[in-house]
This record gives structure tokens, sequence and C-alpha cells, in this order.
């Protein structure tokens, strides 16, 4: 496929998956790309930064629309929810199939990968738009400030998720055991995942009682790489100034702990952490090398995950990389998951962050690869949610909105 007919194809998905509308219940203008027509109908916070990228090659102003309509969700403490319900009829066949935490019937009470900063740095560079970013800095500001405060309570520079679903990595298996999974099905993750809610049903919005709760609290690499990526951003477009250097500060604190807390030497691998009591959760799975993408990451560290797992055919290295959980593991599972999604197929935004953070420590070979077959995996099957990383078989829904990423690549 050459750019332009893949241009074409991406232009073609994200229209359709285009909502506008003034919602009726805050009686606010929305313009966003919803991850896919069926199944993900609504505004999805780390997707609609994937697609704000995507449409910084396709369209400007749809480009900007989409994170001003994100940033219209935030809360005046700063929080920015994961979910928001801008067409409400379309929520009772949604929560008949899945659950929300909420404390507002318009949006969920969780967050998601805080890329947002990122994604405002990449549309105000393309664009140029000074009054986009002077109305996105106060929101950005609030937001990390508010992850910090609400989210690290041991101020060790690692937030903590209270949910699986607030890493974007659903169902991966290294939430296994903290949920005490007793299925390895969709089902098995819905019924452990319904236990968490309800301990969570008298404290939901009072995140510092939750995470002393110790339910679900865990310290996740691939959120924290993204929440340092974020604030490396935020500090960048900050420009000189004390807020800047609190943000840098507070990126090279998120770094370090990773290293010191999260990076196993004998595994050779990154760990999230799990609990108040910071327990070491050693499964491996495509967070793990999630680091990578940060510049300022130990070269040794960098090439023991690219010569040991990134690279390796018994890991990562699969025909259609990079797997959501190495090929070596016991819980790999490269097809139709059946809703049990993050165990084993390949996804374009994890490629997208993994390809860029090769390019960063020099290998760009390992990233042009990358890129070359998740084209593939696109031309074979279209814009699927994720692919068989050993067929590119195409897998979940169709004409989804952030596998347009590639055009970034
Ligand atoms: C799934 C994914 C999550 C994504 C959402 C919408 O829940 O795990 O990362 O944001 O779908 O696409």
């Amino acid at each position: 496929m050459d750019r332009q007919e893949l241009e074409t194809k991406a232009r073609e998905i994200l229209l359709t998956n285009l909502r506008r509308g003034i919602a009726d219940w805050n009686g606010k203008y929305y313009s966003f790309v919803c991850p896919s027509l069926r199944g993900y109908p609504f505004q999805w916070f780390w997707d609609s930064c994937f697609h704000a990228i995507a449409l910084i090659h396709l369209d400007h102003e749809q480009a900007k629309a989409e994170l001003t309509t994100l940033m219209s969700g935030a809360q005046p403490n700063g929080f920015m929810p994961h979910m928001i319900f801008w067409e409400m009829d379309k929520q009772p066949e949604f929560l008949s199939r899945n659950i929300v935490g909420m404390t507002s019937p318009n949006f969920s009470a969780t967050m998601q990968p805080p890329i947002i900063a990122y994604a405002v740095e990449r549309v105000y560079q393309a664009t140029g738009d000074q009054e986009f970013l002077d109305n996105a800095l106060p929101v950005l500001t609030a937001f990390y400030r508010w992850l910090r405060e609400a989210r690290d309570p041991d101020g060790d520079g690692l937030i903590a998720v209270i949910q699986p679903e607030e890493a974007g990595t659903d169902c991966s298996p290294k939430y296994d055991d903290i949920l005490g999974l007793e299925e390895l099905s969709n089902k098995g993750f819905i019924t452990a995942l319904r236990k968490v809610y309800a301990a969570y049903e008298p404290m939901r919005g009072d995140d510092h009682r939750i995470l002393a709760a110790d339910y679900f609290h865990v310290e996740d690499v691939l959120v924290n790489t993204i929440y340092a990526m974020g604030m490396r951003s935020l500090a960048r477009l900050l420009g000189d100034s004390p807020e800047a250097a609190e943000f840098n500060r507070e990126a090279d604190k998120t770094r370090d702990a990773l290293v010191e807390k999260c990076w196993d030497p004998g595994a050779g691998a990154f760990y999230d952490l799990s609990g108040v009591d910071e327990f070491t959760v050693e499964v491996v799975t495509i967070s793990s090398l999630m680091p990578l993408v940060l510049e300022d990451l130990p070269r040794p560290i960098v090439e023991t995950l690219v010569e040991k797992w990134l690279t390796n055919p018994d890991h990562f290295w699969t025909p259609y990389p990079l797997p959501s959980v190495p090929a070596s593991s016991p819980k790999f599972m490269p097809g139709n998951p059946h809703g049990f999604i993050w165990r084993g197929p390949s996804w374009i935004n994890t490629n997208w962050f993994l390809s860029q953070g090769l390019r960063r420590h020099g290998y760009d070979d390992v990233a042009d690869t990358i890129v070359a077959r998740s084209l593939e995996c696109i031309e074979k099957s279209g814009f699927r949610e994720y692919y068989n990383p050993f067929t590119a078989e195409g897998l979940g829904a169709r004409d989804f909105g952030w596998s347009t990423l590639i055009l970034d690549l």
C-alpha cells in the first residue's frame, strides 16, 4: 500500500468514527473520534491522544478538536477521565456488557496512561497554534499535579493504578495473581474485577482511601513510563519557568524510581510493583520493555532489553512483532482472545511507542522492521484492534482508530 492509499483508508476510518454534536448533559460541543463504532462508541483517553497524533497527518483542525474535546472533560481538581460518555443514549447497551467505575453518570472515575502532554506537544508543533497551547497548559499542569497528589501516596515518583483498565492493558497476565483470577478467560477476568469494584463501592472517588485499602494498587511500568514521557513534554511546553523545572524534576524522579525499584537485573526486565508493600510482579509482558521509550535510560539496560528480550525470537521477535506477551510465556495466547485481551497479539500503539524508543537508542533497523511488519498487518487484515503475531490475522474491533498511528510511523 502506498502512502496515499494508506492515508485515504485511515481518513475513512477516522471520519467514520468521528462523533460531533452538543452533549445534552453539559451543553458542551464535542468533536472526537471513537475507537470503533461497534464496541467502543465513546471518547477514550489514550485512544483520543493517538487519534490526534494520527490526525496531524490528515487534518490539523480535527487533531486540535480531538484534544480540546478530551480536555473539556477535565475536572476542577485536575482529574481527567478515562472515558467520557458524550452520547448517553449509547450507554445502556455498553454498560450491559462492560463495567465502569463511576461517580458521575457521564464519565468514568478512572484514568488511563497519561500521554496527553505529548499529544498536545505534537499537535502544537504541527499547527503552531498558540491559542490551542495556551488553553491546554493549565489543564495539563493541573492533571499531572493531580496524578502526583492523588496517585503517588508514598511519594516515590511512581504513580499507582487502582484497576487494570487504568493501565490500558486490561487483561494482561501480569494482573492475574493480583486479581486472584480463577478462570483464564474474559469471564474469569470480569468476575475477579467485579470483586474489586464491589470493594471500591463505598469509597469510589476517594483515591487515597482506595489506594490505602490495597485491593489493586499497582505501580505499573507502562503507565509510569508514559507519565515520565508526558511530564517531559509538559516541561518543554512550559518553556523556561519554575513549572517546567518542577515537571523535569518529577520526570527525573520517575525515571530513577523505575530503574531503582522496577528494574530486575537478574531477569533483565522491568517489573510492576504491587500493593502498599511493593511486591515485585515477576511477569514479563510488553510493559517490561516500555522504559525504552525514555531517552535517558542507562545504556546497559537498553542493550539487555533489546538483545535479551525484544529481538529474541523465543520472546518478542515473532514474525509480526511485538506481541503483548512474550511467546515464551506459558500464558501466551497468540490467537483470538475472545475479549481476554493483551495476552499475546501485537498492537499498533505499543509498536508505535517502542519503535520510537528504539530509534532514540540507535536501533533504527529494528524499528524499521517493526514498522514494516505493522504495515503488513494492516495491508493483510485492515485496521484492526490487534493482530496475531505469527500470521498477521486481524483480531478484535474492525476499523479501529488508533491503528491509524501507522501514519506517524
Ligand atoms: C480496551 C483497551 C484499552 C483501550 C480501549 C478502547 O479496553 O484495553 O487500552 O483504551 O479498549 O480502545
